[in-house]
């Protein structure tokens, strides 16, 4: 099987897989990374979203032979304390129900601050299609709003 040299969350990792496995699989099943979930497996729910080259990426229909050399960050590494600030906003709002669906939540999020610093709602709808089963999206709102203030 191929070798792929990959850069997660700041570390060279080299995993040997199919070139087709999605990258879920490699962070999940050979790097241990299981914070970043599967839900749908088909690119609808979010659950697997991960930050490739900065952008948001549903890792769920990536082939780990797509990454190249764009760095990935999962949940992981958003933050090496867990305090970046949509992760204190998410604590301020007490956003998470069953929290599945949250760690791509917040990885969303943070992307969508990242290429827009002060989104209105309508930006945060039209960016966060992410699917939370709990129905968490009023607080997922308000905590993005409140990361916002935060920059
Ligand atoms: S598991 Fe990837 S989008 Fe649902
Ligand atoms: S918090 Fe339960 S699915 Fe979103």
């Amino acid at each position: 099987m191929p070798a792929y040299s990959l850069l997660v969350n700041g570390r060279r990792r080299t995993v040997e897989v199919a070139a087709s496995t999605p990258l879920l699989w490699v962070l999940r099943d050979n790097l241990g990374l299981t914070g970043t979930k599967f839900g749908c497996g088909i690119a609808q729910c979010g659950a697997c979203t991960v930050h490739l080259g900065g952008d948001a990426v549903r890792s769920c229909v990536l082939p780990v032979s797509a990454v190249g050399t764009r760095p990935v960050i999962t949940i992981e590494g958003l933050s090496p304390t867990s305090t970046h600030r949509v992760q204190k906003a998410w604590i301020a709002e007490d956003v998470p129900q069953c929290g599945y669906c949250q760690s791509g939540q917040l990885m969303a999020a943070a992307a969508l601050l990242r290429r827009t610093a002060q989104p209105t709602d309508a930006d945060i709808d039209a960016a966060m299609s992410n699917i939370c089963r709990c129905g968490t999206y009023q607080r997922i709102r308000a905590a993005i709003h409140r990361a916002a203030k935060e920059a």
